[in-house]
């Protein structure tokens, strides 16, 4: 049905078709991604921009279930670390205050300080694990791209992906990382990407309004003159 669709639109239509149908995924099918499907990923991420064609990045796929469980557990605990100090300081109350009823921000409170947010990341058939030269300067600017471009074309696949931080955003752990995958003392680790088949349909969430991000020739500016 959907490929019929698809198949009336013109180019531009279906490309934004393609971005308006990402999702972060976290729940996956246990069926492993066939090896074609992780060629697509890299081929895509390939071909993405950077500054000077540096092409800092590199990419190290994960089917390993030791290696995934132990980055997921990493993840959950990094949450749990974040999200624990964001409550001591009073800073969920702010988060969660346009979430009217008290049970539901309760279940979120505890999803948030018990590191269930990025540890799903333990169950994921495959791992792509972004990492990059330290002596570019664009280095996450491009290897935002990269992992830009695995993503989108990661729905074209069938597939979905989910971008996650958690697990390397404390550089202490961004160490045990490096050290389990030989990453070399050079190179920097900007994410972890989830791959596999989708086993959830989540709703978009919601995108701030168009006008309040579009301004014409000056900040603020709303009206265009053509
Ligand atoms: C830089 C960046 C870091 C993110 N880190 C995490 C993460 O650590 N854990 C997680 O579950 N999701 C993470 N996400 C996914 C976002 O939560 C998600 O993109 C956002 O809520 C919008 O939802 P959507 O991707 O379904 O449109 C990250 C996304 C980006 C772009």
């Amino acid at each position: 049905m959907r490929q019929k669709r698809m198949n009336k639109m013109n180019l531009e239509q279906q490309v934004l078709e393609v971005i308006k149908n990402r999702r972060s995924i976290r729940r996956y099918k246990p069926h492993p991604v066939p090896r074609e499907k992780i060629e697509l990923l890299i081929e895509a991420a390939r071909w993405a921009p950077s500054g000077e064609n540096a092409q800092p990045w590199r990419f190290i796929v994960i089917e390993d279930s030791g290696k995934i469980k132990a980055i997921g557990k990493i993840a959950g605990m990094a949450d749990r670390r974040q999200f624990s100090a964001e409550f001591a300081a009073g800073e969920t109350e702010e988060r969660l205050k346009k979430i009217r009823d008290p049970k539901k921000r309760q279940k979120i409170m505890e999803k948030l300080t018990g590191g269930h947010v990025s540890s799903f990341l333990e169950n994921a058939p495959l791992i792509i694990i972004v990492c990059g030269r330290k002596d570019v300067w664009d280095l996450p600017y491009d290897c935002s791209a990269a992992i830009e471009n695995i993503l989108i074309m990661a729905v074209a696949a069938g597939l979905g992906t989910c971008w996650v931080e958690s697990p390397v955003m404390d550089v202490r752990d961004e160490e045990k990382i490096k050290e389990m995958l030989q990453i070399p003392k050079n190179f920097k680790v900007l994410t972890a990407i989830s791959v596999g088949y989708p086993d959830e349909s989540p709703k978009p969430r919601p995108r701030l309004p168009r006008d309040d991000l579009v301004f014409y020739e000056s900040f603020g500016r709303r009206e265009t003159n053509v």
